[in-house]
């Protein structure tokens, strides 16, 4: 059985205080985790977390990668730039990216093959609006999002971490119930198993307003190997239980 994953996604919060008192909080805390556990950085602060998180069990990601190697790209951070920050994760195709900055599912297929090249692990991101939901859409919205990430990435689709994230569920504390999300979860696994042999062993993380109250019920079902966290993941004491939880 694979270990499952915990991820926090800070989106854009934090500062060099808080950052500090919320790694040292959670190192204090974690001890030996169930599951692997990782948090998703601004990237301004990757030097900061990367020398407060090292040696630990915590491992680093970033929010977001460049589909370019490098030039005239002003603002964007290169593939190779965040290795050197010892990434293990990188987040790509969030839906406030796809939604704020015009990301194509093409353009997060790109970033993904950016991040493999480079042996960072790319955690791909994969949801339907409301809108889309209340039109029976959700399964074609995911499918078609994840299918140019498998189409771009052949045979190194097993090295992703997908996360299904209904975009109505994000940031509004209106959690899906662990039975939408498993629904989900299996279309994904399906379709994952067509496109890999080894779809077994790619890790399905859920998020969307996971907490310390919900995440146990999510985390039991047998398509959710874990939780990708924004709110809950700034909050010691809420993560470490998120944590606790993923057996
Ligand atoms: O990437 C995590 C995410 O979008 C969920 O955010 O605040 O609803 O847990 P939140």
């Amino acid at each position: 059985m694979k270990k499952k994953l915990i991820a926090g996604n800070w989106k854009m919060n934090g500062s060099l205080a808080a950052n500090e008192l919320l790694l040292k909080g959670l190192l204090a805390g974690i001890g030996q985790p169930p599951c692997s556990v990782a948090v998703c950085v601004p990237a301004i602060y990757l030097a900061q977390c990367q020398a407060l998180l090292a040696g630990s069990v915590i491992e680093l990601g970033a929010q977001d990668i460049s589909s370019h190697e490098s030039g005239a790209y002003t603002g964007e951070i290169a593939p190779a730039m965040l290795k050197e920050f010892g990434l293990r994760y990188v987040i790509v195709g969030h839906s406030e990216r796809r939604q704020y900055h015009g990301e194509t599912d093409e353009v997060v297929a790109v970033k993904a093959q950016q991040a493999l090249g480079c042996g960072i692990t790319p955690i791909v991101c994969v949801g339907e609006t409301l809108k889309e939901r209340e039109a029976g859409k959700t399964e074609e919205v995911v499918k078609r999002q994840l299918a140019a990430v498998i189409h771009a990435n052949g045979h190194c689709i097993s090295e992703v971490v997908v996360a299904y994230e209904p975009v109505w569920a994000i940031g509004t504390g209106l959690s899906a119930t662990a039975e939408q999300a498993q629904q989900v979860h299996a279309v994904l696994r399906a379709q994952l198993k067509a496109a890999s042999p080894n779809a077994d062993r790619i890790k399905l993380l859920y998020g969307g307003s996971m907490n310390a109250a919900n995440a146990a019920s999510l985390l039991a079902q047998p398509d959710i190997n874990g939780g990708l966290i924004g709110g809950a993941s700034l909050k010691t004491q809420d993560f470490l239980t998120i944590i606790a939880a993923a057996v």
